[in-house]
């Protein structure tokens, strides 16, 4: 289930590898990328597209970009479980709109600038407000959703008081077993229940449920992160959204459980 010691060192070579092609790319682009004032934004974004992010969501924004040799290395018995997202589908996972829905343009801006360390995104922090908007808008171009539909509203997020107590624990302890979150993430949340091992992505690749011992969601640590993902779902991942099946009292103490399984409580 986990990535084994010899597994990481690997992750370690690959990301030291795409890092000489990122600079590769940059020092190549970097004059041909300063960005003319004339040009439109999608111009702009195409460039900033082209020198940052191509190298893995690929020309077409259909994930396939030069980091794709990664799964040729997973058939020679190496596992790497890096899956640059495929934009053509519209489908995103990390949003603060309901299931089935766009994300909004702060939801994407957050994952451009934070990166998602987990999957091996690199944060693109560094680039100015204006850059960030002109490659969301760049990356819109790619699937015919952004054209038909509108993002739906973020759901309200406003942590409740007892989050942490030992009641709330205990309740949330009660909500993991009855809605089975330990079919997919196991009995003590290592990402190891009955389901975990054949789970496919929209995309057609392996996905492993959170191991909750393991740190970081691939959103964050705070409570709002965890609270996030099983209200919204992560769409195009099996992680249902239980927005409709549990009440606001029972995910926040469904949180409370899931600091615990964290280590986050004393
Ligand atoms: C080293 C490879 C790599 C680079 C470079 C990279 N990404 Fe990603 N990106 C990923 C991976 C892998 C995922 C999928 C993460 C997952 O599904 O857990 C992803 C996912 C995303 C998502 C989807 C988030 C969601 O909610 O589902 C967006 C948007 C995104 N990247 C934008 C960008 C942009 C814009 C750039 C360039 C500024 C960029 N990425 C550069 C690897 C990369
Ligand atoms: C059908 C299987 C399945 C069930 C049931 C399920 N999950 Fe998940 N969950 C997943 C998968 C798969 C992922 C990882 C998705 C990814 O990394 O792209 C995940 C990820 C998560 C994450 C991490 C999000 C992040 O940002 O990395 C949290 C938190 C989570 N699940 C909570 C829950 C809770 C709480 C329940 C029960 C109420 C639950 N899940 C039920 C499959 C499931």
């Amino acid at each position: 289930m986990k990535s084994s010691k010899r597994t990481q060192v690997w992750f370690f070579v690959l990301l030291m590898a795409v890092s000489v092609l990122l600079i590769g790319y940059w020092t190549n682009n970097a004059a041909a990328a300063e960005p003319k004032k004339d040009e439109g934004k999608k111009d702009e974004g195409k460039k900033i597209y082209e020198s940052r992010c191509i190298i893995c969501h690929g020309d077409k924004g259909d994930g396939k970009g030069l980091v794709d040799v990664v799964h040729r290395n997973e058939k020679k018995g190496m596992v790497w479980n890096v899956f640059p997202r495929d934009f053509t589908s519209g489908v995103f996972k990390f949003r603060s709109t309901p299931t089935g829905c766009l994300p909004t343009d702060e939801d994407l801006k957050r994952v451009i600038t934070s990166g998602i360390p987990r999957a091996y995104m690199p944060s693109s922090a560094d680039l100015p407000d204006e850059s960030v908007k002109a490659v969301i808008k760049y990356i819109k171009t790619f699937s015919n959703r952004w054209k038909d539909e509108e993002a739906c509203k973020p759901i309200p997020v406003k942590k409740a008081q007892y989050v942490g107590s030992a009641d709330s624990v205990k309740k949330g302890e009660q909500l993991w077993d009855k809605m089975k979150c330990w079919e997919c993430h196991g009995k003590e949340g290592k990402g190891d229940g009955p389901k975990s091992d054949s789970l496919k992505d929209d995309w057609g690749d392996k996905v492993l449920p959170f191991d909750f011992t393991s740190g970081a969601t691939k959103m964050g640590f705070a409570p709002e992160n965890v609270y996030v993902a099983y209200t919204t779902g992560l769409d195009g991942t099996g992680m249902p959204s239980f927005q409709d099946s549990l009440s606001e009292d029972d995910r926040w103490n469904l949180v409370s459980y899931t600091l615990k399984l964290m280590g986050r409580l004393q």
